[in-house]
């Protein structure tokens, strides 16, 4: 897993300075996909370095460790003439997450074909079917020197170049045979020597984007054109169109590119499979590819997200798009969307780490989440997203709720309210063991999808499989026009906002909140659930307000860290409807502060875990008053009389179990089944600062990502 960006200005003069720093702060934003080792490559200078068709080398720099480490290595580089204006150029770049091979300048990105880096390519993702691949090439005397799945793509590409039938083929019709070998995820970007100035991009099965900044943008009003010159549609930016879908997929398509296009240019393409999307015409140009947008909203808001199998090229300053084995009847709409999200909205602002921010956030997110769906004065719930298939989800068998780490976790936070307020089955589902079980799925059973990122390998893995066997879809992602959030048949977006440390907070939150809104939704007309209903309504219309009074409690949190920093393990005990608290709380602990820590079941404690209690075990308990509260003070009892000396969890002014607790964190008490929200909040906290303590970089805990895209 790994973070790609590139970059291509046409008609646009940039110092080769300045092609450097843009390329690095794309790559700063990605980070978080991984930071292992990063790389660049961009054209060399003109004096120094030529190949044999009098065409400028590339250069690639790679360094192994944090971007940081890479932007320090470009100033070194000799022969290099900073200042040098280049009007059109082509520069890619990458961050590494190992999977293949470890981390090592030799092994991060970009890949190149041979010594002479003809052609160089930026991966993210896996490529299955890399050792038949490499033996073939193997076989035709290609040399590899990486350990990499990626390197075999440069170097079928070449082979591909060196055998080609015409010298006049397209670096898209290349790529495009490239692809058709490739088995596994992908996106990709390529940059040659024998294409200068010209891009070529493509994904199956991970993300990538592209985002467009032309002079045209700041026009009042801009139409698209038909060019009938060029056979293009003409996109003169992208202001004032109106949207042409609405709901949970994209927020704000709104072009739709037909596309029966004639190809003029020198691709190979049989024409019905071509889109154009701008026009060269010499107007200035700028194009932003990238994992995800925080990359590219610094640059411009207007993107165009990439599907499966698109190959997008741009020649001369023009894009276009092409559908690889376009089926019958489909028809491609690809459209230019509008970002609403702000530069500031991903930065740092005046928190230490990103993690430490979202968590500040939460107010504000999880009210968001509710923002123009709740109605406080009629208690309705309407999601958007799912009001068309609401018939269709009460009628059903069960619901499956599937995700992975965090996003599990909000299906084990919600389960039980679900179950109440919708009277089905909910089963809760890891998707890796879910898929790893062959689980039975049915037509009449409703699969929810949820997912931060929208892009997790294991969660897209069981969204396809329960797809092929007719079940209903649902998405709950964060990120609009993410793989999940367009393969599902409906969904709801949480709108937490962009999360960019690695350690899940904020998206969390939301989730919860998202997935009690489709249970209330569910219960509108249900008589006997209306008092039930209104009492979590009424809940969650006060939740911002109690998610800012426990954030008051960060300094006493921050003491507490102070005593347990160095300690080796850490138990978070509870039950109920805050079990799922403990194993959040356990995994956020583990992930950035490298501790051991395991969220238990308070029911179970007899059947084990009680044999790890003794005064020196750290032990988190929490003990809400609920219908569990009776059999929590049972397990305290349980605790204290192993000499535990516990950390109670518990709502104010509850004098008695401040009497048996070591230390107590006091949260304000709210409905059953949203106290998970606020009992979650001091566990980030807490992981928060016992990482700080222990000295750990907080947003990016080692061997994790962001966004999980391999299996
Ligand atoms: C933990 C964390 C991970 C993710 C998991 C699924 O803090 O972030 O456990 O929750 O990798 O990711 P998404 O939600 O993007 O599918």
């Amino acid at each position: 897993m790994c973070g790609i960006f590139a970059y291509l200005n046409y008609c646009v003069p940039r110092t080769r300075k300045e092609i450097f720093e843009l390329l690095v702060k794309g790559l700063v934003r990605l980070e978080y996909r991984g930071y292992d080792s990063a790389g660049i490559a961009v054209d060399g200078d003109k004096k120094t370095e030529m190949d044999k068709n009098n065409n400028q080398k590339i250069v690639l720099i790679k360094k192994k460790g944090k971007v940081k480490a890479l932007d320090e290595e470009l100033y070194k580089k000799d022969g290099m003439d900073l200042q040098a204006e280049l009007g059109t150029h082509f520069g890619i770049a990458h961050t590494r997450w190992a999977t293949h091979g470890e981390p090592s300048a030799v092994n991060s990105h970009p890949q190149r074909s041979d010594k002479n880096n003809e052609f160089v390519v930026i991966h993210n993702g896996i490529i299955t079917n890399y050792k038949e691949l490499k033996k073939y090439l193997n076989s035709k005397g290609y040399e590899f020197e990486s350990e990499t799945d990626t390197e075999v793509i440069p170097k079928l590409i070449k082979y591909v170049y060196d055998n080609r039938e015409r010298d006049d083929l397209s670096f898209s019709t290349l790529v495009e045979r490239v692809i058709q070998q490739l088995e596994g995820a992908f996106a990709l970007v390529f940059k040659s020597c024998n294409y200068p100035g010209e891009a070529v991009a493509t994904r199956r099965g991970s993300p990538l984007l592209i985002g467009v900044r032309s002079e045209y943008e700041s026009a009042e009003h801009i139409p698209i054109q038909y060019n009938s010159a060029s056979n293009y549609f003409v996109l003169r930016g992208c202001a004032n169109i109106p949207a042409v879908t609405a709901g949970h997929r994209a927020t704000e398509p709104i072009v739709r590119i037909n596309d029966d296009v004639q190809e003029k240019n020198s691709h190979n393409w049989p024409e019905e499979n071509t889109m154009a999307v701008n026009s060269g015409e010499g107007k200035a140009v700028e194009y932003y590819f990238a994992s995800d947008a925080s990359a590219i909203i610094e640059h411009t808001n207007k993107v165009l997200y990439l599907e499966d199998d698109d190959i997008a090229a741009v020649v001369d300053g023009a894009l276009s798009i092409h559908r690889l084995n376009r089926l019958a009847g489909e028809d491609p709409v690809r459209a230019i969307q509008t970002l609403q999200m702000e530069l500031q909205e991903i930065m740092k602002g005046n928190f230490e780490a990103f993690m430490q921010k979202e968590i500040f956030e939460q107010p504000e997110s999880v009210y968001n989440t509710m923002r123009g769906r709740i109605c406080f004065d009629t208690n309705k719930v309407v999601l958007g997203g799912l009001k068309d298939h609401l018939k269709e989800v009460k009628r059903c068998r069960r619901l499956i709720m599937i995700g992975c780490g965090t996003s599990f976790h909000a299906a084990v936070a919600t389960r039980q309210i679900l179950e109440e307020l919708t009277e089905l089955p909910v089963m809760v589902e890891l998707a890796s063991d879910f898929l790893d079980r062959n689980t039975p799925v049915f037509r009449d059973d409703v699969c929810f999808y949820i997912s931060q990122s929208g892009e997790t390998a294991d969660t897209l893995m069981a969204l396809r499989y329960c797809k092929e066997r007719g079940a209903l879809t649902v998405g709950i992602t964060n990120t609009v026009g993410s793989s999940i959030s367009r393969d599902t048949d409906c969904g709801v977006h949480i709108n937490a906002g962009p999360e960019i440390g690695v350690a899940s907070t904020k998206a969390y939150t939301s989730q919860f909140v998202a997935l009690i809104m489709f249970g209330l939704m569910m219960s509108e007309d249900r008589i006997s659930l209306q008092a039930r209903r209104l009492e979590i309504i009424n809940g969650l219309k006060t939740l911002p307000d109690m998610i800012k009074k426990v954030l008051t409690l960060d300094k006493n949190i921050k003491s507490i860290a102070d005593e347990l920093y160095k300690q080796k393990s850490l138990l978070v005990m509870g039950r109920g409807f805050n079990y799922a608290t403990c194993l959040e709380g356990a995994l956020k602990i583990k992930e950035i502060t490298y501790m051991h820590s395991e969220g238990i079941l308070a029911g179970e404690l007899k059947h084990g875990p009680l044999a790890l209690i003794d005064k020196d075990m750290p032990v988190i308990m929490i003990i809400m008053k609920d219908a569990c509260y009776t059999k929590c003070q049972n397990a305290l009892q349980q605790v204290t009389a192993r000499s535990g000396r516990p950390i109670i969890l518990c709502c104010q002014d509850d004098p008695e179990l401040v009497k048996n607790a070591y230390k107590t964190i006091e949260l304000p008490q709210t409905v059953d089944c949203l106290q998970g929200i606020l009992s979650v909040i001091p566990l980030q906290l807490m992981s928060f600062h016992l990482a700080v303590l222990r000295g750990y970089d907080v947003d990016c805990p080692r061997n994790l990502a962001k966004s999980v895209t391999v299996e």
